[in-house]
């Protein structure tokens, strides 16, 4: 039989396509301004309504609003477009009740009313309870933050949709630096999210390590990134260990910020450092011990820890923080490969503890350990990490409130404020020391996962142990609220960037208080 004769391929090469998106970035947003009046390209503006004074809406009769259950809560909308000028009546909740939360939902329920408008304004009420300034920048973090939209993988990004927003004020010299300020946060979420909603096979450690040094340098911050032999040199065998069912090689990165002019100084006359640390697994299919595939759905999301350090970190110059800060992100997946850590297995830690690996999907708390343990030993201030640690955080408070768990009180009250301050929910669970024993292991220090019950509460017990020198510390489990099913106030479907708002509002307090942690 003649043998086919070896021809060039008959399908034609594709032509070019716009070139691949940029990892971190890819997320289509809104600008926002500040105007005396509205402007005349404006298509449709808000008309905040207040619960207790609905007979008092600008235009619109409180029969109208009746009819419609429209109550004026906060986050409500109602859209009233006559082909002219489209008016979206806001909720804003009782008037003398309005905060910063209530002022942030308006922004973004306006966000989500406006359908295919292009242009909008938002003329702010006068004479609310809170100063102008807190309210301008609440409303420009709930539309910038609402106004995000991940187009990266789309072939034809969605053309139409909203573009900016004016926001009218009396004095917007006087609100400028209100808005640069949200501006900056909202950035730093952004930065977030994109990371969160890049696919596990994307964002691989190396890709996420070049991003963050990339974005980190650009942002004044000083970058050192170790591979898989400096991490093994270090020591670090818990990222090692989660590394070993993988081909792609796991990433360290330790990012410093030095406040221009020099750091506040505590009362040793040293400067004051916090130190963070976040989960990176770029993907968690739970290794041997293997997920649900229903289990894994999300899974790109376990770097979200990361992700919100790593936003934080850069907007940090930007806001003219003055502690100094370092972060600690290990990145790496957790697969299955020939050689992937086994149920049993042993490894030991940068502390020089052993650890008996009996359920391979507890990944997230053998990576943290030795970035604590590292980020530890030179006795910093305090150290925040964050972690989407464990489903058992999800049963407890839902997905929409983070746990908080630490061993010192004030930096436990100081975090839970500037959770609360920036809009962010946490709940404090508590580290009891006599669950302790559930990680004993018979034949290592320890084990990597406790009973069937409290397991958030395990692994927080777990991550105590490699924090060193009694630094102050708070763990926040980020499962539920860092990935959201569906759209809820300033958050779209996908990657929050929750933690980057409470972040930067604690290292704020730091900065403006200054003072060392009691115990
Ligand atoms: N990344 C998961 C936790 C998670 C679950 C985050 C759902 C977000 C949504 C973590 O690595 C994990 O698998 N934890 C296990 C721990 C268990 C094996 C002790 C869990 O929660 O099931
Ligand atoms: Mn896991
Ligand atoms: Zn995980």
């Amino acid at each position: 039989m003649a043998r086919p004769k070896k021809s060039a391929s008959t399908i034609a090469p594709l032509p070019e396509r716009r070139s691949a998106h940029e990892l971190g970035k890819g997320s289509t947003g809104i600008s926002v301004t500040l105007v005396r009046s509205v402007p005349s390209s404006a298509t449709a503006v808000a008309v905040p309504a207040f619960a207790d004074r609905l007979g008092k809406v600008e235009g619109v009769r409180k029969a109208v609003l009746d009819r419609a259950g429209f109550g004026g809560q906060p986050g409500q909308s109602m859209l009233l477009d006559d082909g002219v000028q489209a008016r979206v009546v806001i909720g804003m909740g009782a008037f003398a009740e309005v905060s910063t939360d209530s002022v942030r939902r308006a922004g973004a329920a306006f966000v989500r009313a406006l359908g295919g408008h292009r242009k909008a304004a938002f003329e702010l009420p006068s004479a609310l309870a809170i100063d102008e300034s807190a309210v301008v920048g609440a409303l420009a973090e709930g539309l910038m933050l609402a106004g995000y939209r991940f187009d990266a993988y789309r072939s034809q990004p969605p053309r139409g949709g909203l573009d900016a927003v004016s926001i009218v004020v009396a004095d917007p010299r006087a609100a400028r630096a209100a808005l640069a300020h949200a501006t900056a946060v909202a950035n730093g979420v952004t930065f977030a999210r994109n990371l969160v909603n890049e696919p596990g096979g994307s964002l691989t450690p190396a890709a996420f390590a070049e991003v963050i040094t990339e974005r980190g340098s650009s942002s004044g911050l000083t970058v050192e990134v170790l591979d898989l032999a400096a991490i093994t040199a270090a020591g670090l065998g818990g990222i090692v260990a989660v590394n070993k069912g993988s081909v792609h090689e796991p990433r360290l990165v330790h990012l410093t910020y030095e406040p221009d002019g020099g750091a506040d100084l505590g009362e040793d006359g040293e400067p004051i450092t916090v130190a963070l640390v976040g989960k990176g697994i770029t993907f968690d299919s739970g290794g041997l011990s293997l997920k649900t595939a229903d289990g894994m759905m999300d899974m790109k999301c376990d770097m979200a820890g990361a992700a919100a350090v790593v936003g934080a970190m850069c907007a940090l110059a930007e806001l003219g923080v003055s502690v100094r800060v370092e972060s600690w992100t290990p990145l790496s997946d957790n697969m299955t490969g020939g050689d992937a850590q086994r149920p049993g297995d042993i490894y030991t830690a940068r502390n020089g503890r052993t650890v008996e690996v009996l359920n391979t999907d507890a990944e997230g708390r053998l990576v943290l350990a030795d970035a604590l343990a590292l980020a530890t030993e030179t006795s910093p201030a305090a150290v925040i990490d964050l972690a989407t640690l464990t489903g058992a955080c999800m049963v407890a408070l839902g997905d929409k409130i983070a746990g908080l768990l630490g061993n010192n009180a004030d930096l436990i009250s100081k975090v839970s404020t500037a959770a609360a301050t920036a809009g962010e929910r946490v709940w404090h669970l508590p580290l009891p020391a006599d669950y302790r024993s559930l990680l004993d292991s018979s034949i290592a220090d320890l084990k990597n996962i406790g009973s069937r019950f409290g397991g958030t509460l395990t692994a927080g017990l777990f991550l105590q142990e490699f924090v060193a020198n009694d630094v102050p510390w708070v763990h926040l489990d980020i499962a539920g609220p860092a990935f959201a099913s569906a759209a809820d106030g300033e958050n779209p479907k996908g990657g929050t960037g929750f933690g980057v708002r409470t972040l930067i509002s604690l290292l704020e307090a730091f900065g403006r208080d200054g003072e060392e942690l009691g115990d």
